[in-house]
């Protein structure tokens, strides 16, 4: 619910359990007032004082400073000397810049507009609506707000009512200004191959920030921060949650000050965006979302959970059964042909493996990674048939058909870069820098997009693919564009972006009834921007399963199971197994929407029963596991990882527990059960809710002398 009071002049947005509150001062500051669990009497947290040094603007008067007051957005230049959210320069070059409300207005449902991924619904909307009287522009600032998620949303438009053109060179449009709370940050970092880790930082005096500048969201910092209190649990203390849905270059970052004031900024990257904006037109900005709980960790990823299922993956796919499936880039690699799938698909129906997916290798001249990349046509070498022909005889197994495909790029050995060289992002008389032997194409550029997604539909509508692989595998460099003009130049980034949300908008038009998987080099663009258009993401290319764990342990604490890919793999070792233990990986491959991508033509008959199992329980399991509440279970050692789905209801829970260390004797609480439910297990073994959250579950786990595994699945009976 979101009120205005009159007298005090406090704008409070509610939530179920989180209440946030602004008040507007002397009729045209917004000062930001409190964000937290839900509470009233606010309007003593608003004072003004005199800070000496401290700029004040010449008609307030010295006890008002916009550089010590906490605010909703605060501008360049203009009497706040700290880091700030908005920077506009106009056509005389100068760019101090001052946003002074003029209205607001509250109103049901969303805010509407723009041409970015946007959360769906939402209860209520807060429109802030501030003028800058000098660059003639008008700053629309919104607040969504999802009552039964516990999240906000903001963003924001910048309108051009002036008769020049300005220039937009910094745009936050989410700030949190926190004046009393001592908060450390956790972040998701990584690397290809090891992406999303937790870490937890002390802020200190400074300014810190993770970003990408990488053209996607990246391996190294994923667009998601928490602010927490010290010595954060899984389920206890405060967790503010940010989560930026943008799938290109982005910045959050911590400025404190000596006395303890913290902002934090969430938008995208300074260094790589600029925006023209002629008289008349408009700019939106990514949305992002926020949350708290005081619930501890658990509190907030689940509030995020909630959020991305019901308003940012698409509904047909989201709860939907997923296809358990076999993929074949580490079984084969690039050594795929029709019989190669059709022994796969063989395979797969006598083992409970609803669909194959043929991986990189299908199309043009492509034998290896160096090339024919932007040549969608299938290669006839390897399925002399065509693709519907497979597709058939694939589905004449009972098993469905999925497959891989790269948009956005291109090999400079492609028929597509012979007859368009100027295709390519690429900056004027230097060299292309290389990666993975290809290059990005323009997709700032409407044709390039529309004409490499026209050539993928052709190649697979009558195929009707059952799911699709989006894959994207190296960053940009050089980020210059043949297609724009000079002035335009320094849009280039954000320009590709929004092809590429096109060129996504596009295909899953084509294919409405495809399950899409993005991909960038394992999990380099997992964000809330592209969930809008895949429901699911490859986590990572590293499957080994001990150096998966942290991985998707990360992920989770923003992202829910059901956006998470996990395959169960034999290919990547560790020094615990003596071999791949299909057990053990599947314990870990339930941390998500669980597949395989192994050799399933070769497995021995006890492998093959393991996996039959697998699988069934795997269809029992999974509208838990998409549905249900994440807690990851804490008091555990450092090698140990364990976690409970429970369901909405609280009828149903799976535990999983994993050590990568010796098997301890260790009883794990659990949390958010019913205490008056009896769970049984599927052994019989029946334990009370209460029971398993006072003292816990004592572990029965498959020992493997270097490592164990425990998968238990409890119903509730009521006493
Ligand atoms: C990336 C993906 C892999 C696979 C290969 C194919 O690395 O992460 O899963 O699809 O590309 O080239």
């Amino acid at each position: 619910m979101i009120t205005f009071d009159n007298e005090s002049k406090i704008i409070k947005i509610d939530t179920e359990n989180t209440s946030y509150a602004m008040k507007i001062v002397r009729g045209k500051y917004v000062a930001h007032l409190y964000y937290g669990a839900k509470t009233d009497g606010l309007s003593r947290l608003y004072k003004e004082k005199i800070v000496s040094f401290a700029p004040y603007p010449a008609e307030e008067g010295v006890k008002f400073s916009l550089d010590t007051v906490a605010t909703e957005l605060s501008f360049f230049g203009s009497g706040d000397l700290k880091d700030t959210a908005i920077k506009i320069c106009g056509q005389n070059g100068d760019c101090t810049t001052l946003f002074k409300l003029e209205d607001f207005r509250i109103y049901k449902g969303g805010a509407k507009g723009g041409n970015l991924p946007y959360s769906r619904d939402g209860d209520e909307t807060l429109e802030l609506i501030y003028f800058d009287e000098v660059s003639g522009c008008k700053l629309h600032s919104y607040y969504t707000v999802y009552e039964n998620s516990d999240t906000l949303i903001r963003k924001a438009k910048i309108v051009n009512e002036s008769d020049s053109s300005v220039s937009i060179r910094a745009l936050f449009a989410c700030q949190l200004d926190f004046t009393d709370k001592k908060l450390d940050m956790l972040t998701l970092a990584g690397k290809y191959y090891s992406e999303r880790h937790k870490q937890i930082l002390p802020i200190g005096i400074s300014r810190q920030s993770i970003y990408s500048k990488c053209g996607h969201s990246s391996h190294r910092h994923n667009p998601f921060a928490a602010l927490v209190s010290k010595h954060i649990k899984e389920n206890s203390g405060e967790a503010y949650g940010v989560l930026f849905g943008y799938s290109g270059d982005f910045e959050i970052q911590t400025e404190k000050l000596f006395g303890g004031f913290t902002r934090l900024l969430a938008g995208m990257n300074r260094d790589t965006f600029e925006w023209r904006l002629l008289p008349n037109e408009e700019f939106y900005s990514p949305e992002t979302v926020l949350t708290y709980s005081d619930r501890g960790l658990n509190g907030m990823s689940q509030n995020l959970h909630d959020h991305i299922r019901k308003h940012i993956v698409n509904p047909k796919f989201v709860y939907a059964p997923r296809p358990i499936l076999v993929n074949t880039w580490e079984a084969v690699y690039f050594k795929i042909d029709n019989d190669v799938i059709l022994r796969y698909a063989e395979n797969a129906s006598h083992l409970g493996i609803d669909m194959i997916v043929v991986d990189d290798g299908w199309f043009g001249e492509r034998d290896d990674d160096k090339a024919a990349l932007g040549d969608w046509f299938v290669n006839r070498k390897k399925f002399p048939d065509g693709l519907l022909a497979l597709a058939e005889r694939v589905r004449d197994f009972g098993v469905k058909f999925g497959i891989w495909i790269e948009p956005e790029m291109i090999n400079a050995d492609s028929d597509l870069f012979r007859a368009h060289p100027e295709w390519v992002l690429g900056s004027k008389n230097r060299e292309y820098s290389l990666s993975r032997n290809q290059l990005v194409l323009d997709l700032t550029n409407p044709e390039v997009a529309d004409y490499v997604g026209d050539c993928i539909i052709a190649a697979l509508k009558d195929v009707k693919p059952d799911y699709i692989k989006w894959d994207f595998n190296r960053s940009l460099t050089e980020v210059g564009s043949a297609y724009l003009p000079k002035e335009l130049q320094g849009e280039a980034s954000h320009r590709f972006v929004l092809g590429s949300y096109r060129l996504h908008e596009k295909l899953t038009r084509a294919f409405p009834d495809a399950v899409f998987e993005g991909c960038s080099g394992g999990g380099g663009r997992f964000d809330a921007g592209i969930l809008h258009y895949v429901p699911q993401i490859w986590t990572s290319d590293q499957t080994d399963p001990v150096r998966r764990l942290p991985i998707q342990l990360g992920t989770s604490v923003a992202y829910p199971l059901s956006t998470m890919s996990a395959h169960v793999s034999h290919r990547k070792f560790n020094k615990l197994e003596e071999k791949p233990d299909y057990g053990f990986r599947f314990a870990v491959a339930l941390w998500g929407v669980t597949g395989y991508e192994t050799d399933i033509t070769s497995l021995s008959a006890d492998e093959r029963e393991t996996l039959k199992k697998q699988t069934r329980d795997l269809k029992k399991y999974q509208p838990l596991l998409l549905s249900g509440d994440l807690f990851r279970l804490d008091g555990l050692y450092k090698k140990e990882y364990a976690f409970a789905v429970v369901s909405k209801d609280k009828t149903e829970f799976l535990f999983d527990y994993i050590s990568v260390g010796k098997k301890r004797n260790v009883s794990v609480k659990l949390f958010g059960l019913n205490e008056n439910c009896v769970y049984t297990d599927e052994a019989g073994n029946g334990y009370s809710g209460k029971t398993l959250m006072q003292d816990g579950l004592k572990l029965q786990c498959t020992d493997k002398g270097k490592y164990c595994y425990s998968i238990r699945y409890f119903v509730c009976n009521y006493k």
